[in-house]
């Protein structure tokens, strides 16, 4: 930990999107990402609707099927290393509508009624936030980790191959490994994103 921050602070500092690991699936870090998916769901969900589900793979074969699933070989075509097909585990993100539809359909919850109509989708804030959990989690155990969004992924293949139900929505992969490069670093912040007092300031 640097000396005078948080881990919390440290965390967050030091956690990268990684697309490159070290080697292929070791299997020595399964109990670690089964306890970063728990603590992947461990959030807050509008009105505790706990919509965010997840779906972990560790099963070798499965692993290369989603490497499939997500075009790896056209990425390696590009000379680029073997980033999901190494991964020591993947879990994948998803968000199930319908629980928020069954929460906010409760009596306590009447003058919210029509979700549909809310200025924010909050099933996917909901989802962020499993996401940033779980890469935080991944960067506490000394792993890293990447997010691969399912714009980028054959959503029907992986539906079927994992049994995913249609009304479930999958927002991505996040594949988990040992980082092969440690000392790539976040790109230093240049773009003004945080104003005092009055927007714009
Ligand atoms: C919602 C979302 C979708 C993303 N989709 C992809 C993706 O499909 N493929 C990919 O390689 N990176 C994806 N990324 C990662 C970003 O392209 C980028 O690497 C990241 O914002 C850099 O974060 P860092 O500064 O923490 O490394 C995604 C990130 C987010 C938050």
């Amino acid at each position: 930990m640097e000396e005078g921050t948080s881990n919390f602070s440290s965390l967050v500092k030091k956690r990268i999107v990684v697309r490159e690991f070290r080697q292929p699936r070791t299997g020595k870090f399964d109990l670690d990402i089964k306890e970063i998916a728990s603590n992947g769901v461990r959030i807050p969900t509008a009105g505790f609707s706990r919509g965010i589900e997840i779906l972990t793979i560790l099963n070798p074969d499965n692993i290369n099927k989603i490497a499939a699933i997500a075009n790896e070989e056209k990425y390696r075509a590009k000379g680029l290393d073997p980033w999901v097909s190494w991964a020591e585990g993947i879990i994948i993100i998803l968000v199930n509508k319908g629980a928020y539809e069954e929460r906010y359909g409760m009596e306590d919850k009447e003058s919210s009624l029509n979700i549909d109509n809310w200025h924010m989708p909050y099933w996917y804030i909901d989802a962020g936030a499993a996401l940033m959990n779980i890469l935080l989690g991944a960067e506490d155990k000394g792993l890293g980790s990447g997010f691969l969004g399912g714009h980028n992924i054959d959503l029907v293949n992986l539906r079927s191959e994992f049994k995913i139900p249609r009304e479930i929505e999958v927002l991505g992969l996040v594949p988990i490994g040992v980082r092969k490069d440690t000392n790539k670093k976040k790109t230093s912040e240049k773009k003004k994103l945080i104003y005092a007092e009055i927007y714009g300031k």
